[in-house]
């Protein structure tokens, strides 16, 4: 089975936008983007197609390269302050020289849609379902939920232990009920460990080290790293051998990417208080 991210996203969507009309009220995202990363940009210009359609009111804020911390901090604070402004987003990373945690630990908690934030990832951690889930691992856990499988008791192995996708993604599996390991760039003998997966979770970018003789006949298989092969997006998942095996798989593109913004929009949403 192909979990398709970008249907699913679409009906996410769809959904949010059908409670946003039937509220009356509007919904407002700031999206800031520092600098000109070329897929920064592109995610960016994502972000608030993905507003337009789903009716939500987005603030671009582009900044110049140039754009000193205070100069961002005193937009941040103007925003927390705006209560039209219901969600606030600075892409990342940012260019050299600001910093990304005095960022974080700037936006408002009841704004941060990313849900990057120590209250957020804390709120995940205590199975709190006021906070907000960190979009990427919150999208990959409605792929897994789509495959049908039933999360509780079985063997969820996440590659990657980042903030904001490996770690959260762990403790939501285990908010399931998942049995749940967490392996990275140190694990020793890292096929033992992923071979015993019912669910393997790829969160590290680097292209196509999930072989086939990595994985467990039957598993549903999610792959969120990017990475680049001749200027074409591949996935951290060698999909062609390992569809062959899996009970379901994301494809890369067209996976777990779309997902991460419906989940944005599910948050920004979420934090105007209609859901
Ligand atoms: N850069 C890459 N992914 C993300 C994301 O989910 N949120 C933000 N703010 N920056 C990113």
């Amino acid at each position: 089975m192909i979990l398709d991210g970008k249907a699913l996203a679409k009906k996410i969507k769809e959904d949010l936008r059908e409670k946003i009309q039937a509220s009356g009220k509007e919904v407002c995202l700031a999206v800031i983007l520092v600098g000109e990363d070329p897929a920064s940009c592109i995610y960016v210009r994502n972000k608030t197609n993905d507003c337009r359609e789903v009716g939500i009111k987005s603030l671009e804020y582009k900044l110049p390269e140039t754009t000193t911390q205070q100069e961002l901090m005193e937009l941040i604070d103007k925003l927390n302050n705006d209560s039209s402004v219901n969600g606030i987003l600075v892409q990342f990373p940012l260019p050299k020289g600001l910093d990304e945690a005095a960022v974080v630990r700037a936006i408002s908690p009841e704004k941060d849609v990313d849900g990057f934030s120590k209250i957020n990832i804390g709120g995940v951690l205590m199975n709190d379902s006021d906070c907000f889930v960190s979009c990427t691992p919150a999208g990959a856990l409605e792929l897994i939920k789509a495959s049908g499988i039933n999360i509780c008791g079985k063997r969820a192995v996440v590659v990657g232990r980042s903030n904001n996708v490996g770690k959260p993604m762990a403790l939501l599996l285990l908010n399931e009920g998942a049995t749940v390991t967490v392996c990275h760039s140190k694990t020793e003998d890292l096929a033992s460990v992923t071979k015993e997966a019912d669910i393997l979770v790829c969160a590290v970018g680097k292209a196509h080290m999930i072989t086939a003789d990595m994985v467990k006949d039957g598993a549903v298989v999610i792959d969120i790293g990017i990475s680049r092969i001749d200027s074409k997006q591949v996935g951290d998942v060698d999909f062609d051998a390992v569809s062959e095996k899996a009970f379901a798989i994301t494809p890369n593109p067209g996976g777990t990417g779309p997902m991460t913004r419906a989940m944005l929009m599910f948050n920004t949403v979420k934090a105007a208080g209609l859901l």
